[in-house]
Formats: C-alpha cells, structure tokens, sequence
C-alpha cells in the first residue's frame, strides 16, 4: 500500500495570519488542496493529513474529501516538530506500506515528482529515500551531507549547521520516501536534543544510517517544485510559478495570452484554441471559455461558461452562462445566474440579473435588466430600467420575441409584454402588452407658444 502523510500542523507564525499557513491561497486554491490533488493524481493509496494549528478550519473545509485527519497536540510545552508530527499518524502506517512525506506548504508538488520518487526508492531497495534539490541559495533549508562515497550520511538543519556546511548546496526538500517498517522503527529513537527543542523527521536518516538500512537521495529534476511556503512573500512567488504553469499549460493548448505576466487564470479554468486573452483579465473558478474569443480589459470572469467568438471588454461576469458570438461591455455587469443565448450584444453600463436572452438581443446602453424571461430579437433601448423589487419582494418581467422597449421606459414587474409588442420611448409600463401593440404611457405633450415672452422671462438687449 502506498500511503501519503501530509504535514500540516504548523502554526506558521511568519505568515502573521489568523488563516492556517496551508488555507492560504494561490491561483484560487490553499497550499493544502494542491498537495492532495498531487498525491491523489499519483499512485497513492491513502492520504492521512496532519493537524494541530488551525485544525478546526482545516478539518471543516476538507470535512467532505477521504482524508484521514490525525490530530498533533497543541498546547505550551507540548512537543513540536516534524518528527512528532510524523508520529501522530504512524498508527495507520503498517510495516510493509511505502510512506511519502509531504509539507502541506508546498504546493509545487507534482503528481509525476511523486510517482518518480516511489519508483526511484522502490528500484534502489532504499529504507528510506530523501527528495534533494540543488539551490543557488540554500538559506533556511537543511543541508545534505553526503559520505566521501557520495551517499547521504544526514541532514543538518540551517540552526545546527557549522560554516562548512552552511556552503551545502544541496538542501532536504522536506518530502521524503519510507519503508513503513523502518520509518516507524527509527522514529521511536529520534529525541530533541538540538538547537530547537523539536524532533526533527530529519533524524530519522541518520539513524536509519548508522545501523545499515540504505538511504537514497532523489535529486528533484524541477527544484521549483520543492518551494516552501513560510512568509507572504513567499506566498506570491509560489503564486507567481503556478501561475506560470498555469498561463503555459493553456499557451501549449493553443491560447494567446498577450502578456502572461498580466494574466491571471485560475487552476481550473479551461479556454479553447484561438482565443486572445489581453492583459488584465482575471479567470476564476470554473470558467469555461470557448474558442476564438477576445477578452480585453479589467474584465473579471467567474464560474461562468462563455461560448465561441465571444468579445468581452471590461467587464464583470458572475456565475452565468454566454453564448457564441455574443458582444459584452465595455463596464458591463453579468451578476449571478444570466442565460445569455447566442449573437447577443450587452453594452455599455448595461447591468443583469438572474435572466435569461434569447437570440439577437441588444441591451446596448446605460440599462438595468433584473429578473426578465427576455425573447430572441428584442431591442431594449438606452436607459431601460426592469422594475424588479417593490422594498419586499421580487417580480419576473416577461418579453416576448421581436418586442422593442424604448428608450429610458420602466418596465414594472410582474408584467408580460407579448411578441412585437412595441413601448414607446419614456414609458412607464405596468400593464400587459398586446401582441403588436404600441404602448404609451407617459404625459401627452403641450407646447405654449409665446410662454416664455408672456412670463417675461426672456431679456432683451
Ligand atoms: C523542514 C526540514 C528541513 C527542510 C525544510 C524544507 C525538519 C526538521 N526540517 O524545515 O530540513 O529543508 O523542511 O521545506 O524537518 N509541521 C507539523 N508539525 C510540527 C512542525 C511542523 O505538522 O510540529 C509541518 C508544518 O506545518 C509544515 C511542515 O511540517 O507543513 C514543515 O515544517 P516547517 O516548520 O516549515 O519546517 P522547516 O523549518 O521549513
Ligand atoms: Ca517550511
């Protein structure tokens, strides 16, 4: 059985937050989830998941995954480090399992890393396998001393190195592969007599050494995938190489992004081929954008599904769905739970809500359209206003096929406009209207001539 154990009881007091370190989160997920999706995505078997700081948030957002949960005693005075951390999930860990050792702030982590690990420390015959990574700036990691035959001897953390082995390049990752028996084995004989005061996982390589199990380094290809997570700086530089993968991955399908650096796209956000993201658009959640689209601006989509050869300019769009061809924006508002059908143009200052558009429609200026069943064909002019709430409660307007709502009309709901229905400009509609009629509801005109001069309100030179 291969079974994953994933630290995650630290308190991460550099990240100065009320947030456990691993639910902070980079391109829409926390650290934590990334390193679960990478061990689930490898062949492991069993994730155990530990915690201490922060548990109950943590235990409550992944409540529905099948993780096991193992709780590590939080209290002053109680024992620390990654080595008791270790221990508190080792009951669950039988002799002939293979365990690989996660940080729950990691999140470069890949599923391919993993899997390559347990086959290098499966192939070799290794007791146990450390993951190594060959830094320029090796600050803050421990270090791997190697024996004169090249293999590992033990790691020593930056706290209790001496100047030469400050110099080490070569740094402990921090992840690891064990033999379930040997792990548990060796953990029963690590103690905390170091500059810290904790029981370092570390230990267990050199003790596993000294009586003769074989212990192998895996010297990571992409030493990216190591980077840890301690401070918010690091946060974003984690961010910012996830993003990368992310922008490349889709660069790779087919996407344009016309600057990466300024294209911000979450994990699960999928864009077919042809379609040009310009800078300063941000894709979240589970955005679906279809092919040969142009999303320009400070547009914001999320969950939303966006069909093919769809233009968006500076835009705002929240849980809906658009479909091809469709023109929107720029200043737009899509707020939650809009069907748009197809070639539908959303223009300027136009704001919408929980409705849906049929076909060919046009809402091209300065209008707000709020619980409407709109038809195909309908032209609803500038300034149009759906009169939706009446301080208590909300109504649905109903537009039928081929009507034409005039500029600046009210449309007060509940109310049903039927097809060709047609409202002339100004109105202020709150009753039914006809298949083909034209409705008027506004104050006839009066001109007074020679008004102004009669009031003598009119100076002469
Ligand atoms: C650890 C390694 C170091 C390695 C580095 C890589 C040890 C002693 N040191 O140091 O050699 O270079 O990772 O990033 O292992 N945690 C618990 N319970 C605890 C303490 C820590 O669950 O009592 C968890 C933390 O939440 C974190 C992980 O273990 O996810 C690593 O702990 P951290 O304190 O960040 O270790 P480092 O000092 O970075
Ligand atoms: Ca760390």
């Amino acid at each position: 059985m291969n079974i994953a154990i994933i630290l995650a009881a630290g308190e991460g007091s550099r990240m100065k937050s009320n947030t456990p370190k691993v639910l902070h989160k980079i391109c829409g997920k926390s650290l934590l989830t990334y390193v679960m999706i990478a061990c689930r995505k490898a062949k492991i078997n069993k994730n155990i998941v530990i915690v201490g700081h922060g548990k109950e948030k943590i235990m409550d957002i992944y409540k529905d995954d099948t993780v096991s949960f193992k709780e590590q005693p939080i209290y002053d005075g109680a024992p620390y480090g990654t080595g008791f951390a270790v221990m508190q999930g080792i009951d669950e860990v039988p002799d002939d399992s293979i365990v690989t050792i996660l940080c729950g702030d990691t999140p470069l982590i890949t599923d391919n890393t993993i899997n390559e690990l347990m086959t290098y420390h499966k192939d070799g015959n290794f007791s146990a396998t450390v993951v190594t990574a060959t830094l320029e700036d090796a600050t803050g990691y421990g270090r791997i001393v190697r024996k004169e035959s090249g293999n590992i001897l033990k790691i020593v953390e930056q706290k209790d190195a001496d100047d030469e082995e400050l110099q080490i390049k070569e740094v402990n990752s921090g992840m690891y592969c064990y033999n379930g028996g040997a792990l548990k084995y060796a953990l029963r004989k690590i103690d905390n007599n170091n500059s810290q005061k904790e029981y370092y996982l570390t230990d267990v390589i050199s003790i596993l050494n000294d009586e003769g199990y074989k212990v192998g380094a895996y010297n990571i290809k992409d030493s990216n995938e190591i980077y840890g997570v301690n401070t918010r700086i690091q946060l974003s530089e984690c961010e910012a190489e996830m993003r990368k993968r992310i922008n490349n991955k889709l660069m790779l399908e087919g996407v344009t992004l016309v600057d990466p650096n300024s294209s911000y796209i979450e994990d699960d956000v999928s864009i077919g081929r042809d379609t040009i993201i310009y800078p300063g658009v941000t894709l979240e959640g589970t955005t679906t954008i279809g092919e040969n689209c142009s999303i320009k601006g400070t547009t914001r989509i999320v969950n939303s599904n966006i069909g093919n050869s769809v233009y968006i300019e500076s835009t705002l769009i929240e849980e809906s769905t658009i479909g091809d061809k469709c023109h929107i924006g720029p200043f737009a508002h899509l707020r939650p739970n809009c069907k748009l059908g197809k070639n539908i143009k959303i223009g300027n200052f136009v704001e919408v809500k929980n409705s849906t558009l049929g076909d060919n429609t046009k809402a091209s200026h300065l209008s707000y359209v709020g619980d409407a069943d709109i038809g195909s064909n309908v032209n609803i002019g500038c300034g149009v206003v759906f009169v939706n709430y009446n301080g208590r409660e909300k109504f649905r307007s109903i537009i039928d096929d081929n009507a034409f709502i005039g500029s600046n009309s009210n449309v007060v709901a509940p109310i049903h406009i039927s097809e060709w229905g047609y409202i002339a400009a100004g109105s202020t509609i709150t009753d039914d209207v006809g298949e083909g009629e034209l409705s008027i509801a506004r104050a006839r005109q009066v001109n007074k001539t020679g008004w102004v001069e009669e009031k003598g309100l009119k100076k002469h030179k």
